[in-house]
C-alpha cells in the first residue's frame, strides 16, 4: 500500500511541481515560510537584530564547543555557521527537529528549541563574520567549472547563497565533501531530492574539486 502510494506520487510529482518547485527551500511549508518571514524582518531592523544577537549569543554557548564561539568551526567535519544564510539555518533546524535530516546529536538538540530560540540562534550565527576555511588551489579550477555549469542557479554566482539556499563559500572542505556524498545516497542522512539530482552522477574527484573551490571562496 505504502509502496503503491509512493510510486503514484513520484509519477505525479513532475507535473505537480512544474511551475514552482517549492518542495524544498524557504516556501516549502507554512511553518518555515512564517518563521522565515520573521527572521527577514528581524535582520532588516537594526534594533530587533541587536536584541536577537544578544539573546542568541547566550543561548548559543552550548554550540561553541563544536561550531566555534563566533560560528567559525575549526573542526573539519563540523560546518561553519558564521555568515550563513539565516533562512537556510532555520530550514536545517526544522529538518533536524522533524528527523528529515538525520544525525543523532543535532536532532536531539533541535527538538528542544522554542521558536524564539530558533530565531535568536540563526540571527546570531548569520551575523558573525565568516573566516573562509580555504581549499586546495590546485583543484579549484576543475571545481569552478562544475560549479558554474550546475550550481549557481540556487547557490549564487559567488557561492553566497540566495533566498533560502545555503551559502557554500568558505565552508569547511571536508564537511562539504561528506555532505555531497550524503546527498548521493537515496534515503540517506539528508533527504533532498533536489540536491540528489544535482550530484547523483559526480565522481569522487569531482566532489573533491567542488569542495576545494567552494572552501576557497570568500
Ligand atoms: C557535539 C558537537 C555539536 C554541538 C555542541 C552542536 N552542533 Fe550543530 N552540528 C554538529 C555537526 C557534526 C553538524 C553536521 C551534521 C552533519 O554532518 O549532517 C552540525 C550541523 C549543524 C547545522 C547545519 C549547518 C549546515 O550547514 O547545514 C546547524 C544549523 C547547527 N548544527 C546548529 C547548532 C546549534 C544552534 C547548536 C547549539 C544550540 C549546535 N549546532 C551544537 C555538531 C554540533
Ligand atoms: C535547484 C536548486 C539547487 C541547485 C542547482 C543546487 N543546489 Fe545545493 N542545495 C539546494 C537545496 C534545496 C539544499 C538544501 C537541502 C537539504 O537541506 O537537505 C541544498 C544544499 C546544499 C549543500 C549543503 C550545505 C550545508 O551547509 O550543509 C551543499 C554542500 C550544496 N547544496 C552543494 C551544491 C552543489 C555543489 C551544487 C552543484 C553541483 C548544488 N548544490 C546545486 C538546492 C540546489
Amino acid at each position: 500500500m505504502r509502496i503503491m502510494a509512493v510510486a503514484c506520487l513520484s509519477f505525479l510529482l513532475p507535473v505537480a511541481m512544474s511551475p514552482a518547485p517549492a518542495a524544498e527551500g524557504p516556501d516549502a511549508n507554512p511553518t518555515l515560510a512564517r518563521l522565515a518571514g520573521v527572521v527577514r524582518a528581524v535582520m532588516a531592523d537594526p534594533r530587533r537584530r541587536a536584541a536577537a544577537i544578544e539573546a542568541g549569543r547566550l543561548r548559543a554557548t552550548f554550540c561553541f564547543a563544536c561550531h566555534g564561539e563566533d560560528g567559525n568551526s575549526r573542526r573539519p567535519h563540523v560546518p561553519k555557521l558564521a555568515g550563513q544564510n539565516p533562512v537556510y539555518l532555520l530550514d536545517q533546524i526544522e529538518r533536524f527537529a522533524s528527523g528529515r535530516r538525520r544525525t543523532t546529536y543535532m536532532q536531539a538538540l533541535a527538538s528542544h528549541f522554542t521558536e524564539e530560540d530558533k530565531i535568536n540562534l540563526v540571527v546570531y550565527f548569520a551575523s558573525q563574520p565568516l573566516r573562509p576555511a580555504g581549499g586546495d588551489p590546485r583543484l579549484a579550477e576543475a571545481g569552478e567549472r562544475i560549479y558554474r555549469q550546475r550550481c549557481i542557479g540556487c547557490h549564487g554566482p559567488d557561492g553566497r547563497g540566495s533566498r533560502g539556499y545555503a551559502r557554500l563559500a568558505g565552508q569547511q572542505p571536508r564537511y562539504l565533501e561528506k555532505t555531497l556524498r550524503d546527498f548521493q545516497t537515496e534515503g540517506g542522512r539528508r533527504d533532498s531530492p533536489v540536491m540528489q539530482a544535482m550530484v547523483r552522477d559526480l565522481g569522487a574527484g569531482d566532489i573533491r574539486a567542488l569542495a576545494a573551490f567552494l572552501a576557497g571562496l570568500r
